[in-house]
């Protein structure tokens, strides 16, 4: 069920970005987004969202979605989006790019076929 604004009907968010930040043990063969720097990427992408007055966008922190080979890894709704997001400057990207602008950053995208290794 979507949460509605009962004044508007509109989506109480226009979209949401979920960072995964999931922390697995180092010696774990699938790695971890926790270990590629995501809170801190998390943290700044909040921080500009804010900054860029992105009130109708949600950055949540995720747990483990299950790319973990591919991450960090970052997914965004409505649309369904999945990114690898290592930097800042994607980061930056994804914001101006995606949620700002509605288009794609083609270079970070993850293939919809990249599966993680275990299944
Ligand atoms: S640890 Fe991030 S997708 Fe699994």
């Amino acid at each position: 069920m979507t949460h509605q604004n009962t004044e508007t009907d509109a989506p109480y968010y226009r979209q949401h970005v979920f960072v995964c930040t999931n922390q697995r043990p180092a010696d774990d063969p699938r790695g971890c987004c926790h270990a590629k720097g995501a809170v801190a990427l998390r943290n700044y992408m909040k921080d500009r969202a804010k900054e860029l007055g992105l009130a109708d966008t949600r950055i949540n922190i995720a747990g483990c979605l299950d790319r973990c080979e591919f991450g960090p890894t970052v997914v965004i709704y409505p649309e369904g989006v999945w990114y690898t997001c290592r930097t800042k400057e994607d980061v930056d990207e994804i914001l101006a790019r995606h949620v700002v602008g509605g288009g794609r950053v083609e270079r970070l995208l993850m293939s919809p076929g990249a599966a993680a290794a275990h299944k």
